[in-house]
């Protein structure tokens, strides 16, 4: 074998040489692709492109130091503009605080005593992982007891200054509970009591629907509610995030007019932005080139209408029948008179500017193109 070996030896060293050359060049032409448009951002995944939101951090900061105060936050918004991320990226943004993230969707529950289970799971690996700090279990059973016991446990902890704890997409708690409102019920009650008598522990719940629309259920249960809104993101902030992602992006790569184009194209819609920029960056790379111009938003806008086409259409699907006439028309770029209802919701959901006209002019395209087809 010996006598072999030193030739084979050598063929891989040679291999290997010519694989990492072949990187090396790669790495030189290639632009880095940093924008996140298909998943939440999180301090670990996406964390210098998430961007903005300091004033909204701001007011959480402050309603968790009113300490006097036992009011709980909702956090409210339209889909896919970043509340997931904002929640995912609390624990570095608020250092002072044991943030909990509880998502509904990453942690299936079809009973109380799944739902305590799972989220005091969730509560113990964040504790552990971002601040170094091993929370109580659950005494026995998952009951409405020991979560109650549970609550109390966390709020004369020493170690820790304050609690958030945050529900992403709490309208679907509704739903968790099929048939008996009991459950929700006493649920609601429950948190409400943690609300109003744990000083440590304050509640955000995030969600797409503000309390009234929800009905009677969270209007009862949730007092003294801050509501926070979050939206899209203005110009300066958008046009930074697409011309410097990240600190080793080669500058002039994305000139400043490509990204204030993207930014008219899509209103600064977070997820809009993220995907207009990570197409940009793999045509530059297909195509070998370290510059964007102008003319490639256009390409970049028909493959954009097509990658965000569910997004797009969900918009248009959620709407009401007479929005959906206003958004038609407003798509051709009519003149559309929306006022009342109408105009709040579309408001609400950041679709329509000061001026009444299509915040996102993409959508007035899919409108248009896809849906008229
Ligand atoms: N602060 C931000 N800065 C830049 N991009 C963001 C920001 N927040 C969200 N995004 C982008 O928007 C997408 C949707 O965000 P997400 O948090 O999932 O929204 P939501 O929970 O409101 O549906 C993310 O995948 C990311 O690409
Ligand atoms: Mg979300």
């Amino acid at each position: 074998l010996g006598r072999f070996l030193p030739e084979a030896l050598d063929v891989w060293k040679a291999y290997a040489r010519d694989l990492l050359a072949a990187a090396t060049h790669k790495a030189s032409v290639e632009l880095p692709n940093p924008f996140r448009a298909a998943q939440p951002l999180r301090p670990d995944q996406g964390r210098s492109v998430f961007r903005g939101r300091h004033e909204l951090i701001g007011n959480i900061e402050g309603i968790l130091a009113a300490s006097e105060q036992s009011s709980s936050l909702a956090l409210l918004g339209p889909r896919r503009c970043g509340k997931t991320s904002l929640l995912q990226m609390l624990p570095v943004m608020l250092p002072d605080c044991v943030c909990v993230f509880f998502d509904l969707q990453d942690n299936p529950v079809s009973t109380v005593s799944e739902f305590f289970h799972a989220l005091v799971r969730r509560a113990r690996e964040q504790a552990r992982s971002y601040r170094k700090i091993e929370l109580p279990t659950l005494e026995g059973e998952a009951t409405f007891e020991s979560a109650t016991r549970w609550f109390e446990k966390l709020d004369e902890m020493a170690e820790a200054r304050r609690f958030l704890i945050s529900i992403d997409e709490f309208e679907r708690l509704k739903d968790l509970f099929p048939g008996d409102n009991r459950d929700l019920l006493r649920l609601m009650g429950l948190l409400r009591a943690t609300i109003q008598h744990r000083r440590k522990i304050r509640l955000l719940v995030s969600g797409v629907a503000p309390f009234e629309e929800l009905g009677r259920l969270w209007n009862d249960h949730f007092i003294n509610v801050r509501e926070l809104r979050i939206g899209h993101l203005d110009q300066q902030t958008s046009v930074d995030l697409l011309c410097h992602p990240i600190p080793e992006f080669p500058a002039g790569a994305v000139p400043e007019e490509v990204g204030k184009l993207i930014y008219q194209r899509t209103g600064g819609q977070p997820y809009l932005l993220q995907l207009y920029g990570t197409l940009l960056i793999n045509r530059l790379n297909l195509m070998e080139r370290s510059t964007a111009e102008i003319d490639d938003v256009k390409f970049v806008e028909e493959e954009a209408l097509m990658q965000g086409r569910y997004y797009l259409e969900n918009i248009y699907k959620d709407a009401p029948e007479p929005v959906r006439k206003v958004l038609e028309a407003l798509a051709t770029g009519a003149e559309a008179s929306v006022s009342g209802d109408t105009r709040r919701w579309l408001e609400r959901r950041c679709l329509i500017d000061a001026a009444g006209a299509l915040q996102i002019p993409v959508l007035g395209v899919f409108i248009n193109e896809e849906l008229r087809a």
